[in-house]
């Protein structure tokens, strides 16, 4: 009998998870302990600066004015966040590359090896010069990222069963935002984000290194990657029974034989090929647009300075309220990953995007009449909170994993890379000059989010189709047509189905 959700299948989504919430952790690490790690390289180069000791709690700080913080100091500070994201950059590329290479597991398995060397440096940046190896550490840990953000959803994508891909899928973003909140929780100064322990902090996702490294032998690899990228049609059915329990694996090896066969019609989809070949064009312009979507909503605004934001909007405990949308974050995944396969993704899309956009006006709302109303800060705080909600119900997972779905065999490797290269990047620019921007618009700066919301939304609209509960080859049908995409009528896929076979 074919099972569709059996122990195997969800040991192997566990396990490829878990790159996930090694991503999510390297996110979100490095915010809450700043000051005590500034402190420390601070003192380790001997930089001319004077902390301050809060005996009552024992906590030495840096002084909080900027002008007051020496230059080499902001630089190194910069790189440790920074160097994260060049990684990621970097590595996305070579996402097709590793996939390929000798597999799903085995390329999601040597990784970890750069996993560890990234946590041994940053666990024992005490015995070096700190902010070299914290440096070093970031930018191998980014690299690693950078190809687990394309591996993770790879793998589920392939080894998922149609009618629960999407919530299997999702389970990506659960786990990079359950790191986020780990490492948030953590990062308290009274657990590990203070001067004694902060090494630990940041070297402790050697851990999860490890448990992914033990577990990752135990799964078997993507029958779609053994039969129609290897050719090894025994150990994919091998691969489909140990999935699925013992079971006639005839109507799914057809299902992949379709697939080959489209594969076959166009030569190795390479990334310089992916990005000229107009067969695709419209496949790679929706996947491309919805990590623009998810990156340029402004969510790592929040998520980068949310404390901050959280200060000027009149909220007296900043760091509680960031560990507040960490937990609603992970809560609203998980009711995406619930309802991702019976609403749909193109619906969670827009609802996700609509919704932000109208929370991005209410933010700004409530910052610029915050010195007139002091109720308005809870206007703030509420849209602030809304806009995670938003962003988890659909802009969230659903990028991740729809490349997975977009595009076919042939080019999904490529289609992953290049996807994650713009994700990466974006998060990067984000990053990088929100703080410019906003020291320029001040209360008004949600309102350039306000109009990429708005874009967005009307572009899903418009030109992003339904994936749900259709077969690779049903979704590639749908960007066939050069008219706008319709679906596949039922029973129109098994004609099509039975001219392959006969
Ligand atoms: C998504 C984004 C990531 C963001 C996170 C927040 O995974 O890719 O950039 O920080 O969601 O939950």
């Amino acid at each position: 009998m074919e099972k569709q959700l059996t122990g195997t299948l969800a040991l192997a989504v566990f396990a490829a998870a878990l790159g996930s919430l090694q991503y999510g952790y390297g996110l979100g690490v490095i915010n809450a302990p700043q000051k005590v790690i500034q402190t420390y390289y601070a003192r380790s180069l001997g930089l001319d600066f004077a902390p301050q000791h809060n005996e009552e709690t024992n906590v030495t700080t840096m002084p909080l004015e900027p002008d007051s913080i020496p230059a080499a100091l902001t630089m190194y500070w910069s790189l440790s966040v920074a160097m994260f994201s060049v990684g990621g950059i970097i590595s996305s590329f070579m996402v097709g590359f590793v996939a390929d290479f000798r597999g799903r597991i085995k390329g999601m398995l040597v990784l970890n090896v750069l996993a560890v060397v990234a946590s041994l440096l940053m666990g024992l940046a005490k015995m070096g010069s700190p902010h070299i190896m914290v440096i070093t550490g970031r930018a191998i840990m980014g690299f690693y990222c950078g190809l687990s953000s394309g591996l993770v959803p790879m793998y589920i994508g392939e080894i998922a069963p149609v009618k629960y891909r999407g919530a299997l899928g999702a389970l990506h973003q659960l786990a990079i935002v359950t790191g986020i909140l780990i490492s948030q929780v953590l990062g308290l100064d009274f657990l590990l984000g203070n001067e004694d322990m902060w090494h630990l902090l940041l070297g402790l996702s050697g851990v999860i290194a490890v448990l992914q490294s033990l577990l990752l032998p135990l799964c078997p690899e993507s029958p779609r990657y053994l039969y129609i990228k290897l050719g090894k049609k025994e150990e994919a059915c091998k691969s489909l029974k140990r999935f699925k329990g013992e079971y006639d694996t005839s109507k799914d090896i057809a299902e992949m034989q379709a697939e080959k066969e489209e594969a076959l019609k166009e030569a190795k989809v390479s990334l310089l090929r992916l990005a000229r070949s107009s067969v695709y064009r419209q496949q790679l312009f929706v996947a491309l647009m919805m990590h623009l979507s998810q990156q340029f909503s402004g969510i790592n605004a929040i998520f980068y300075y949310s404390t901050a934001i959280f200060h000027k909007a009149g909220v007296a405990q900043p760091v509680y309220a960031t560990i507040g949308v960490g937990a609603v974050n992970m809560v609203f995944t998980l009711v995406s990953v619930i309802l991702v396969d019976r609403a749909g993704r193109r619906t969670l899309m827009l609802i996700g995007l609509g919704g932000m956009c109208l929370c991005a006006v209410g933010m700004t709302v409530g910052l610029v009449y915050l010195s007139t109303y002091s109720w308005m800060s809870y206007v703030s705080m509420s849209a602030i909170f809304l806009f995670v909600v938003f962003f988890e119900i659909g802009p969230g997972p659903i990028p991740w994993f729809i490349v997975a779905e977009l595009f076919s065999q042939g080019p999904r490797p490529a289609a992953i890379a290049l996807a994650g290269f713009c994700n990466w990047t974006s998060n990067f620019v984000i990053g990088m000059f929100f703080p410019y921007v906003e020291a320029y618009c001040e209360q008004y700066v949600f309102i350039i989010f306000v109009m990429f919301l708005f874009g967005f939304t009307l572009f899903t609209y418009l030109r992003v189709p339904e994936t749900k509960g259709k077969t690779f080859e049903e979704i590639a049908a749908l960007f066939q047509k050069k008219t706008a995409p319709r679906p596949v009528a039922e029973g129109e896929m098994e004609q099509l189905k039975g001219a392959t076979e006969a």
